[in-house]
């Protein structure tokens, strides 16, 4: 009986700060890195290549979930994957960029201008190919509303919610991966590709003329301030134990698709920059 409490109580502790370090799922993220690809510069598409480690196979996508797949070796980086706020749907640097001990910059926010200025800086003491794989990550885990969510409960991570009757799960996950691998199913084949093909499509069509707006703001305090805002929707008629189906999926994945085709049109902004100098964003 000791034994067990015992396990439970570390079971809660590790549910309750595991979940914090991830953001979108594996999905998520190489569809980040995926619709970032196709508008590289093709300056900016070689300086990317020259970086990648060769378990890439010459493709961004593939390592893009390698600060969550090294995560046990780099235990350090744990608070650089969210920026959690108090819950005002507002995201403040000064406030809430910092780790759980107060460490100034240690935030997603602060991360993102961290490793930018390492891959601009000839002379960076940090190994580059790292700062390419953390800055992709992170750029697409600050789109994930969920990630600027509230404190008080680890970015929805204590949230306890089932989803559609059947898995359970919580609410940071139901936005990392949920969202996605229903949508998949029910709409895409079960297929990533033609999940990326329909979002890339949509850049061509219903958000053609907000991309430009989005990849010029490269100041990362933005895309917090966006998941700030969004994640108070998201707690909108979620309490413990909630079931969410339907209702939730379909006004959650517009946000979700929407948040993934603006973390890849934005990180591509910012590779282009970094490696060629420069912010206009040329399709490939
Ligand atoms: C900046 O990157 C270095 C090298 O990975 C790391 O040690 C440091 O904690 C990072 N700081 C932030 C705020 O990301
Ligand atoms: C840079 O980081 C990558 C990925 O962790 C690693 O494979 C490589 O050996 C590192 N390079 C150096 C010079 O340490
Ligand atoms: C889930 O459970 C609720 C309440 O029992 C029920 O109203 C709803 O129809 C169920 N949904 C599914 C998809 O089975
Ligand atoms: C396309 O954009 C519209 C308007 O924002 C949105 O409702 C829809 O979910 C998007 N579809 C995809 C596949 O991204
Ligand atoms: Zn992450």
């Amino acid at each position: 009986m000791a034994l067990l409490l015992l396990l439970h109580v570390l079971l809660v502790a590790a549910a309750a700060r595991a979940p914090a370090a991830q953001a979108w799922g594996v999905e998520g993220h190489y569809m980040v890195c995926k619709i970032a690809d196709g508008f590289l510069t093709s300056e900016a598409l070689a300086a990317v290549k020259a970086l990648l480690p060769a378990s890439a196979n010459g493709e961004l996508a593939e390592v893009c979930s390698w600060p969550d797949t090294e995560r046990p070796r780099i235990r350090w980086s744990a608070p650089l994957h969210f920026a959690d706020t108090p819950g005002d749907c507002k995201f403040s640097y000064a406030r809430d960029c910092h780790g759980t001990k107060g460490e100034k910059d240690m935030c997603v926010v602060g991360a993102i201008n961290n490793y930018t200025a390492s891959l601009q800086d000839s002379s960076s003491p940090y190994n580059l190919t790292e700062s390419l794989m953390f800055l992709s990550h992170f750029v697409g885990d600050v789109h994930q509303p969920m990630h600027c969510g509230r404190t008080s409960d680890f970015g929805g991570n204590t949230i306890l919610v089932t989803w559609y009757n059947t898995t359970k799960t919580n609410l940071h996950k139901v936005w990392d991966d949920k969202v996605i691998q229903t949508a998949m199913n029910k709409f895409y084949n079960d297929d990533l590709s033609t999940m990326i093909k329909a979002i890339k499509l949509n850049l061509t069509e219903d958000w053609a003329s907000e991309e430009n707006e989005w990849a010029a703001t490269t100041y990362p305090d933005k895309y917090a301030q966006e998941s700030a805002e969004l994640s108070c929707d998201a707690y909108v008629g979620v309490e413990q134990q909630s079931n969410l189906e339907d209702e939730y999926f379909f006004s959650a994945l517009p946000v979700v698709q929407k948040r993934i085709a603006q973390g890849g049109v934005r990180l591509a902004a910012i590779l282009n920059r970094i490696f060629s100098g420069n912010i206009r964003l040329q399709s490939s």
